[in-house]
């Protein structure tokens, strides 16, 4: 079985934060065959596109990191309905300069804990399109809103609770089989030219076919 490796994105920046023991209770459950290591983003400056000409060593450091592994998974609290201006800074910075987007074609995951009942499922959705339009292949299902109370998750990463540590192992079970599928199709094939990107080619074709006819109407 090939071996993948994970880089996680906690999107809270808090030493307590619920997210990051989530993070470590992620890693706990996953199948044996994901490695894991951080992205960090805690001391990227702002993003400005002043940057792009001469990232900063915070910026390349975090396109070095994501460039190194096979796959993101995002784990993130929800602020104001909404991801962390933390994370969102961090994603700017990763897709950038202009046509050096680091999620272009990395699979992705995104899951979330709040003390609240939405279980960060607002932030969750913007996350997606986040990643929808950095062209991230991200796993649709299952979807993982978690409601956290005290306890659940220890500051180790143990998830006391069975039926939650039963659902988490599902969803990196699942997220393995995602990655897998991704890139395995990304992968040469005999004529040596990528399929993803014969299936890209054929995708701009009909989408300026498709806008061609719009024209026309
Ligand atoms: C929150 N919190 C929160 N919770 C939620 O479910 N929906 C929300 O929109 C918000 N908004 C929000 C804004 C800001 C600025 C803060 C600091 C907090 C509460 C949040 O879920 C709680 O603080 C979690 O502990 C945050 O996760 P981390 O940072 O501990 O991982």
């Amino acid at each position: 079985m090939t071996t993948y490796k994970v880089g996680y994105i906690v999107g809270s920046l808090a030493t307590a934060s619920i997210n990051r023991k989530l993070a470590k209770a992620l890693i706990r459950l996953a199948p044996p065959d994901l490695e894991f290591v951080e992205v960090p983003i805690k001391d990227l400056p702002l993003y400005s596109y002043d940057y792009d000409a001469d990232y900063p060593a915070e910026g390349r450091a975090l396109k070095d990191a994501l460039a190194s592994v096979d796959a993101v998974l995002f784990v993130t609290p929800e602020y104001n309905r909404s991801i962390p201006g933390g994370l969102k800074n961090a994603i700017d910075w990763a897709s950038r300069p202009p046509g050096q987007n680091s999620f272009t074609g990395k699979p992705s995951a995104v899951i979330g804990a709040s003390p609240g009942k939405l279980g960060t499922a607002l932030a969750q959705q913007s996350l997606r399109l986040v990643l929808g339009y950095c062209n991230s292949p991200q796993m649709t299902t299952p979807e993982a809103y978690i409601q956290t109370s005290p306890g659940v998750v220890t500051n180790d990463g143990e998830v006391t609770d069975v039926s939650t540590a039963r659902f988490l192992q599902k969803f990196m079970a699942e997220f393995r089989m995602h990655i897998d599928r991704v890139l395995a199709h990304a992968r040469p094939s005999e004529s040596g030219h990528s399929e993803r990107r014969q299936a890209r080619h054929l995708a701009g074709t009909a989408g300026a076919r498709n806008s061609r006819s719009r024209a026309n109407r």
